[in-house]
């Protein structure tokens, strides 16, 4: 409904005026350009009158407020000149702090969601009333984005809030409740949803009477009252958090921090040009745009079906209510506290009875388990546990709508496993397996109903992991595919739908890196500089360590099916079978490459390692940090294209979304492929020839040939 309005103008009382914030036919509000034109509009015809005594700005939509502003149409433009950022920015600033400055009481009556650009146009307000309602937060998340408020928060919150609450909500970016926003001032009160209106009425009254908003929109114009001490200490100390938090790869926060400190000694006015003249340092940089991607990347996974239909029939996902799992170890047992936590129950089994007993307890505490409290909450315990069934007999599987094995990595046990259990199902149960490497179609070959079997590949440890892999077998229907996400999402997780193959997608490309780190220190190539330019890039951690966090004896078992299936490019190196031999097992053993027998089994460096690696260690010639770079990456860049060429996966979005969930890809890059993108296909192929040398694995795909030779990119132009 193009030029459907989004504000409405209302008079509740004949002095009073109320602006009701409603989006036609969406969920969220969002303050498009053209919303910003409409609020100009309305104060515009508001201050032309002499009766008004107040103006509450509130939402038709209950739980949410205002999300923010309209970021595609920041992705729009992008790549606009300095000049027009800061304009962009005083336009904001300038239509927004008209509410500090009409001539009546300006009061954001707040129900749910306000943040980003709606936390600004509140605050801007003369006072902000929120709803004890359980969406009511208010927040600057801008940093998640690359960006810090650019519309006057920056500017406004020190003022408002203190410098230092206003410091630790913008450059963490984390939202307060009402309750928190009403202990810092920034809330006058907190009410029910149902009486925000009228307690807003109220308080115009009073300010009427009280004429108290005026002394603070005099006060919070002025510098802040803080001496050069205090502004020193809260510059080193949240400079130093930031710096810890960011490991300089993300410039926004310090970018906020500066800004706030410097204009503390300032009026309102020129903090809020300062403010406009630093975002246009950060507005289209490389991390905002990638942040940006991000954010679209969770956005459209958030929306999608699983499926693409072509057909036109109309599918819907089964309801999920209950599941069962077989296996009750690492897997089983975090699966199982997923689903309970978010109110599926669970029929549970494992071949060890004592295994399966043992388990229950560390479900439910799991399940339970409460952040503030920092561990398992006592009550909820005990409600859960209703949700929870040991197994006693198969016939228990009758009534659960998804069956999941997380039974050992050994196909005849899986096998026989679901010829089992498949007999006791109803005929719209799904069959899954949480298998990592067995392909999905090898699995389901004796099951009665393929249609119905998926593989659902949950990562580990599953409370922290959002990623799951849904595969689809050679025979798996549309309408499994789309219960299988449906389902997940449910319990919170981000699922991608991938065609079968060898270690689906993650694992996939995982292991030409982890592998090409092993090539390295043959080659001669330190530990420390190998793990060093994997942070360097933005990983998490180093290949080297991570391996012994995946434990060696496991990584040998998948690297070893990983080579089975592409012997030319992935080439199992005899390093890992011999840790394995002496009892290097990673972190899980107190040794592997590094050692962890010390107080905060954190990985140390083995005296040992040397001697050990010495007879695999081939060379001895420094390698540039770029080389290991290139080395390290480049092989899972060309896995990714082959993933692509092999239909595994249906969209290189689907890729980015997967290795920053699921492997910790740095969100600063914006993904794998969108980070190619920015590379470009050419400077890749580029790349690829000094290291030919190496091995056909570094070879460019024709893919990759291909976008270089046309100049396309991965991501949909
Ligand atoms: P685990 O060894 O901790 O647990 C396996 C459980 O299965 C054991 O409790 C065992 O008693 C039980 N079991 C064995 N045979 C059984 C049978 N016939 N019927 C019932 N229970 C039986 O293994 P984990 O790590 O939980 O792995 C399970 C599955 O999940 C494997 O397929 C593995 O590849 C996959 N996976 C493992 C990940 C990990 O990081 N550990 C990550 C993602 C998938």
């Amino acid at each position: 409904m193009p030029g459907a309005q989004t504000l409405v103008l209302s008079m509740p009382e004949p002095d009073v005026a109320l602006l009701t914030f409603d989006t036609p036919n969406k969920s969220a509000n969002v303050l498009s350009a053209s919303v910003l034109e409409e609020l100009d509009g309305h104060l515009d015809a508001l201050e032309q009158r002499d009766d008004i005594a107040g103006l509450i700005i509130c939402s038709g939509k209950p739980g949410m407020f205002i999300a923010g502003a309209d970021l595609r149409e920041f992705v729009a433009s992008l790549d606009i000149e300095k000049e027009q950022i800061v304009q962009m920015c005083r336009r904001g600033q300038t239509l927004f702090g008209r509410l500090a400055k009409c001539n009546f009481v300006t009061i954001a009556a707040i129900d749910g969601i306000c943040v980003g650009g709606g936390a600004e146009l509140a605050i801007w307000c003369d006072r902000r009333l929120m709803s004890n309602g359980p969406k009511t937060e208010f927040g600057f998340p801008e940093v998640k984005l690359g960006l810090f408020p650019g519309w006057g928060g920056t500017a406004r919150a020190p003022r408002m809030v203190g410098l230092g609450n206003a410091v630790e909500m913008i450059t963490g970016g984390e939202s307060v409740n009402a309750e928190t926003a009403r202990l810092m001032n920034l809330a006058s009160d907190v009410v029910a949803p149902d009486q925000l209106i009228s307690a807003a009425i109220s308080l115009i009254r009073h300010e009427q009477s009280s004429g108290d908003y005026k002394k603070d929109r005099e006060c919070w114009s002025q510098p802040l009252s803080i001496s050069e001490t205090e502004l020193g200490f809260l510059g080193a100390t949240a400079s130093a958090v930031i710096k810890g938090q960011t490991k300089g790869h993300y410039p926004a926060p310090e970018a906020a921090l500066e800004v706030m400190l410097e204009a503390a000694s300032t009026d309102v006015e020129a903090a809020c040009e300062m403010e406009a003249e630093g975002m246009a340092e950060l507005f289209g940089s490389t991390v905002n745009a990638s942040l940006l991607n991000v954010f679209f990347l969770t956005d459209r996974n958030k929306k999608g079906t699983g499926i693409d239909r072509v057909d036109g029939v109309e599918l819907k996902p089964a309801a999920v209510k209950s599941i069962g799992i077989i296996g009750a170890g690492i897997m089983g047992a975090g699966i199982a506290a997923a689903n309970i936590r978010r109110g599926v129950s669970v029929v549970i089994d494992d071949a060890s009875k004592e295994t399966l007993r043992e388990s229950a307890q560390s479900i439910l505490e799991e399940a339970a388990y409460d952040r503030e409290l920092k561990g398992p909450d006592g009550h909820r315990v005990a409600e859960l546990a209703s949700s929870l069934d040991l197994c006693m007999v198969d016939q228990e599987f009758a009534a659960c709508d998804v069956v999941i094995e997380a039974v050992v990595e050994n196909l005849d046990v899986k096998r026989q496993v679901f010829a089992r259990i498949e007999p006791q199902l109803r005929d719209t149960a799904i069959l899954a397996s949480n298998t990592s490497t067995i392909p999905i179609t090898t699995i389901a070959k004796n099951v009665k109903h393929p249609e119905r079997f998926c593989g659902i590949h949950f990562f580990n440890p599953v409370r922290r992991m959002k990623l799951v892999e849904i595969i689809r077998g050679e025979k798996t229907s549309d309408e499994t595919v789309m219960t299988a996400v449906a389902y997940t999402k449910r319990i919170g997780k981000m699922p991608i739908v991938l065609n079968d193959g060898p270690g689906f997608l993650i694992n996939r490309l995982l292991f030409p890196y982890m592998s090409e780190a092993l090539a390295l220190l043959s080659e001669g190539a330190k530990i420390k500089d190998i793990d060093r330019a994997a942070k360097a890039f933005g990983m998490p951690m180093g290949p080297i360590e991570l391996y012994d966090l995946v434990g060696i004896d496991t990584a040998t078992f998948a690297g070893q099916t990983m080579s089975d299936a592409f012997p030319e490019r992935i080439v199992a190196s005899p390093i890992l079978p011999a840790m394995v031999k002496a009892g290097r097992l990673g972190k899980k053993s107190g040794l592997g490459f590094f050692n962890y027998e010390n107080k905060r089994k954190r990985a140390a460096p083995d005296p040992g390692l040397d001697a050990f690696l010495s007879e695999y260690i081939e060379g001895d010639r420094a390698f540039a940090r770029d080389e290991l770079t290139d080395r390290l990456f480049m092989p899972m860049l060309l896995e990714a294209t082959r993933a692509l060429e092999d239909n595994i996966v249906r969209d290189p979005r689907d890729i980015d979304l997967g290795l920053i969930f699921g492997l910790g890809f740095p969100p600063f890059k914006g993904g794998l492929m969108f980070w190619a993108d920015r590379v470009g296909a050419r400077t890749l192929v580029e790349k690829l020839k000094p290291l030919e040398s190496v091995g056909v694995r570094m070879r460019p795909t024709q893919l990759l040939q291909e976008m270089a030779d046309s100049g396309k990119t991965f991501y949909p132009e």
